[in-house]
């Protein structure tokens, strides 16, 4: 049980491959023989409602949850390999539960994220600051006393701190006012454009609409439609389940 089965890799090849993907919760399935691939340098989005499995799936993809079928990242099968090993391989999840470190300040919790990468950790401290200046604003504030919104940043900014070649985000606008999902919106171009390829849980399918480039619906833990962004908006279905008509 190693990273010993890692293939020679391309580029353009598909950094996650996951092919007819089950997971069980006891006698709960809560996904059912997920097809799904996210190319180098994509965003690819899992929408759906409650329950449909964007979760699963998220969790699953960062090694923590037991699945039938095939699932690889980089190459190498998800389930060979210990959780560790793929955050070193440059996987990097920001849960929904943000898990910062509560009693630490703003940068103390940036600082803590960058452990990957020590030669770079300035260089990343700067562009997460970059990205979102209220971080640098409140660098000496106890990440607890954050609002919601700013440990929402702080969660994709010590995220970003593990230089990451994929960043999973389950939810990163959940409960959030229209003004803070702007400044997250702002932010995905940025970390696209620096390479990094992200796989977005999102139950606000108009925010996934506008930023993914593709997108997998979801439904009862099976994928519903599939496709490109652009196309899944205008899809009579989809507007019509999700966005009200
Ligand atoms: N730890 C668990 N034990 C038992 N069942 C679970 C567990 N976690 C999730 N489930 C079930 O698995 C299914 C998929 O849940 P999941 O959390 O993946 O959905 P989701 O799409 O992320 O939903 P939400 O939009 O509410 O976050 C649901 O039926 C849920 O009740
Ligand atoms: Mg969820």
């Amino acid at each position: 049980m190693s990273g010993q089965t890692t293939k020679t890799r391309a580029a353009g090849d598909s950094i996650v491959e996951a092919s007819d993907i089950s997971v069980s919760y006891g006698k709960v399935r809560a996904l059912r023989g997920i097809d799904l691939t996210i190319d180098e340098g994509e965003i690819v989005s899992l929408i759906g409602p409650n329950g449909a499995g964007k979760t699963t799936f998220a969790d699953t993809t960062a090694g923590f949850l037991p699945y039938s079928g095939q699932l690889s990242y980089k190459g190498q099968e998800v389930g060979d390999v210990d959780q560790s090993t793929l955050v070193e391989d440059g996987m990097i999840y920001c849960t929904e539960k943000r898990d910062l470190f509560p009693f630490m300040d703003v940068e103390e919790n940036l600082t803590m994220g960058g452990y990957r990468s020590r030669d770079t950790v300035d260089e990343l401290l700067s562009f997460v600051y970059d990205l979102f200046p209220r971080l640098e604003e409140r660098r000496s504030q106890e990440a607890r006393t954050m609002s919601g919104g700013e440990q929402q940043m702080l969660a994709i900014g010590r995220a970003l701190m593990g230089d990451p070649e994929l960043l999973i985000l389950d939810e990163p606008t959940l409960g959030l006012a229209p003004v803070i999902i702007d400044d997250i919106s702002e932010a995905l171009d940025p970390i696209q454009d620096r390479g990094v390829t992200i796989l977005l849980a999102e139950q606000n399918v108009t925010f996934a609409l506008n930023h993914a480039d593709r997108i997998y619906l979801l439904e009862n833990g099976e994928v519903a439609k599939s496709g490109p962004a652009d196309e899944m908006k205008g899809d009579t279905y989809i507007r019509d389940t999700y966005l009200g008509g």
